[in-house]
């Protein structure tokens, strides 16, 4: 199935995933509420798997993984084909997630060596920016300037990604000074509610 012929159909959308794609998710549902205007629903997998939940077969249901392999986002794409179309943000392209899926968006992040997810989480949120305007075009909930304004906004994120690395000097002077703290609190709200839940995630990790 190819997105385009999907996305019209649409009555809402439920995003599936685990970790920090979930977190690429939460951002994701601000976006596609704000600019899609669609009702958008966002859950961990391994907790939608456990419950039974009810199908809605006109909602667009996409999970969100890096490896493609993470065993509840694959259940609960498995349960959901059988009902609709799902489709799949995944950055292992010859990965089960990738083959199984309706439709596949690939984030062509390359290969993530280390064990915290940084670089997927960073394309996952580009894919996510490009599906909502895809969306947004096919529910025609946006106008044309609009749509430029935004495209242009993606494609200056490259250079301000540029400017935030050159900062790496000064953020390691902040790091030593934070070194001996006991505790670290991250805050935000809306998109940056779900970006402060994945900074902590990461300091756990690492
Ligand atoms: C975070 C991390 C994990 C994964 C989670 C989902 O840095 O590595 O929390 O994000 O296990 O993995 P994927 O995205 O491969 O389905």
């Amino acid at each position: 199935a190819k997105a385009a012929d999907i996305l019209p159909q649409v009555d809402s959308v439920l995003i599936l995933a685990c970790g920090t794609s979930y977190y690429a998710g939460s951002v994701g549902r601000c976006w596609l509420e704000a600019i899609a205007g669609i009702p958008c629903q966002v859950e961990i997998a391994s907790e939608y798997r456990y419950r039974e939940a009810v199908a809605n077969p006109k909602q667009l249901v996409v999970t969100i993984s890096q490896s493609g392999e993470t065993a509840d986002t694959l259940a609960v794409l498995r349960m959901l084909k059988q009902h609709q179309p799902v489709l799949a943000i995944v950055n292992v392209p010859e990965s089960t997630i990738a083959r199984e899926a309706s439709a596949v968006f690939h984030t062509y992040a390359g290969p993530e060596i280390g064990v915290a997810s940084t670089k997927a989480f960073t394309t996952q949120l580009a894919t996510l920016a490009c599906f909502t305007l895809a969306l947004a075009e096919a529910r025609g909930t946006i106008d044309e300037p609009r749509r430029k304004e935004l495209c242009r906004t993606l494609l200056d994120v490259p250079t301000l990604m540029t400017q935030a690395l050159a900062l790496d000097d000064k953020l390691k002077a902040m790091a030593a000074n934070l070194t001996f703290a006991r505790d670290m609190l991250y805050i935000g709200r809306g998109t940056s509610y779900a970006l402060a839940m994945e900074g902590a995630l990461k300091m756990k990790e690492i």
